[in-house]
């Protein structure tokens, strides 16, 4: 107890030395943001552009944000940018993009009217995994978009997208087909289009999924 007053009491030292220090430099106000202070998307993808969080702004060629209906019902998450996404700016048009593409069509929507993004915004070279350093850089900017958006439902593709909006590291048999809670929004994990191109096999597990969100969304 005696500890934790001492403590405040440096706390409060430190703060009004720091305000005296401004004071003294001619500042004589001080700007609290509001907790509730929202960005909208364009903010968001303005502060991608710039963002220098962790390396692989060094090595992009565009950050890849997001693409799609700012007021979708139904978000799409993947990895991260491969080398098509990184010259275009956009998510999944790539190989595993056509056959995202085709998923979407096939549930009965046009790819304008989902929103589209990645766990990461910025491409890993040679498209290997995304660090954990990396993902703890950029999840901020998902989870910022989704609270955006505000989905009904979030299809969560390949390990990652599932780990980070699951919470924890899952095996994405044991998790995919049925629908999972994300801050009150349905969550459904599935495997990733670029794991069905070489796991053809796994296209129709895919499909129930799929079937199943829209149900959910009464397609
Ligand atoms: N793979 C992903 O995870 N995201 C893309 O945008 C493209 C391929
Ligand atoms: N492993 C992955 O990383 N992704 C999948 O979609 C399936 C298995």
């Amino acid at each position: 107890m005696k500890e934790m007053k001492d403590e405040l009491k440096q706390i409060i030292r430190s703060v009004k030395m720091y305000m005296e220090t401004e004071r003294l430099c001619g500042i004589e106000d001080f700007f609290v943001q509001p907790l509730s202070y929202q960005r909208t998307l364009e903010q968001l993808e303005q502060e991608v552009s710039g963002c220098r969080q962790c390396p692989l702004y060094k090595s992009r060629k565009n950050p890849v944000f997001g693409q799609g209906n700012q007021k979708a019902q139904l978000v799409f998450v993947g990895e991260a940018p491969g080398r098509d996404e990184d010259e275009q700016g956009q998510p999944f048009v790539g190989r595993a993009g056509e056959l995202l593409t085709r998923i979407i069509q096939a549930m009965g929507f046009k790819r304008q009217d989902v929103y589209i993004c990645n766990v990461l915004k910025c491409r890993p070279p040679e498209n290997r995994n995304p660090l954990p350093t990396e993902i703890f850089a950029c999840r901020g900017y998902l989870l910022a978009q989704l609270d955006i958006i505000k989905p009904k439902v979030i299809c969560c593709m390949g390990k990652f997208a599932c780990h980070v909006l699951l919470g924890e590291d899952v095996s994405i048999s044991k998790v995919r087909g049925k629908f999972h809670d994300y801050n009150g929004v349905k969550l459904m994990p599935t495997f990733h289009p670029a794991y069905l191109l070489r796991n053809p096999g796994a296209k129709g597990l895919v499909w129930q999924d799929m079937q199943k969100v829209m149900t959910e969304l009464k397609k």
